[in-house]
């Protein structure tokens, strides 16, 4: 059967793959920034997971205000990397896996999560640069990827609490596929920020490290955080921790923390990462 083993939270700032793509890593800048991905490198290397589920938000690069599902799940066999306004990063296309989407599909909507079925979407930096700075810069990405987009664009977003709960419906689901598949899922975006406003480059340590820790000894303890909460103590785009919650509602109740990091800044934004893995796997 197939098999969630890890989960993998990671902001997912454009610039630091624009650093990338533009061979600025090694400066002093970025330099402290990608040295808290090195262990991570290695250890999905190590791992090598046969399918990444992607859970991260759309940033109205394939979907905009005409349209914006609440919850989507990627069907396709690839998906194009998004132009985001200076050309489409020179990353590989994302390469699907149609059949454990579609289970998941199946098996989530049976759960009563009435899901946008996504066929055709390109892809934007939340999805690409989590997968830069866990996987490099190879011709090809290792394994197939499904990505999952989670509104938190246009209100009403979902809460924390049913993301979580759509972590579990997708660990369900991927639990009665009928393959032998190691599956590590990623919740990508965060943390404190505020890009736009009086309270722009916004950052609250203290709520950033109390969210890390409830993650991995009281996942519980993250789920009430109601949006204005998100906003008030650490900026607009803090909403986007919900993605998170998702990638831990489809891990064990206890996991070991693998990696931990956390850094601030990068363009206007915290970025925090951590590694979890399921006890038991
Ligand atoms: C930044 C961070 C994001 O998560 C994002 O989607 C866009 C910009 C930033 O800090 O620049
Ligand atoms: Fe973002």
């Amino acid at each position: 059967m197939a098999k969630i083993v890890a989960g993998v939270g990671t902001s997912h700032v454009p610039a630091i793959g624009a650093a990338l793509d533009n061979g600025r890593t090694g400066e002093p800048y970025w330099k402290p920034v990608f040295a808290g991905y090195e262990k991570s490198k290695e250890w999905i290397a190590k791992l090598k997971p046969d399918v990444c589920i992607a859970v991260y938000n759309d940033h109205a690069s394939a979907f905009s205000l005409e349209m914006f599902p609440t919850f989507g799940v990627g069907a396709g066999e690839e998906y194009p990397i998004a132009d985001e306004g200076w050309g489409p990063r020179p990353v590989p296309p994302v390469k699907g896996h149609p059949d454990l989407a579609w289970h998941i599909i199946q098996s989530v909507v049976q759960d009563d999560f009435d899901l946008c079925i996504c066929n055709k979407m390109a892809v934007d930096h939340g999805l690409s640069v989590p997968l830069s700075v866990m996987f490099g810069q190879p011709s090809e990405w290792p394994c197939p990827i499904i990505p999952v987009i989670v509104n938190v664009v246009v209100y009403p977003v979902p809460t924390g609490k049913r993301c979580y709960m759509l972590g579990k419906a997708i660990r369900k689901a991927v639990e009665s596929f009928d393959k032998d598949l190691k599956v590590v899922i990623f919740g990508t975006g965060g943390m404190s920020h505020q890009l736009a406003g009086q309270r722009a480059g916004l950052i609250n340590k203290e709520f950033d490290n109390r969210f890390l820790d409830n993650l991995v000894h009281d996942p519980a303890a993250n789920l009430d955080i109601t949006h204005l909460e998100y906003l008030r103590e650490a900026g607009a785009e803090a909403i986007e921790l919900v993605m998170w919650q998702v990638m831990r509602g489809a891990l064990d109740d206890e996991v070991n923390e693998i990696h931990r990091f956390y850094h601030v800044p990068a363009s206007n934004t915290a970025v925090g990462h951590i590694i979890l893995e399921n006890k038991k796997s």
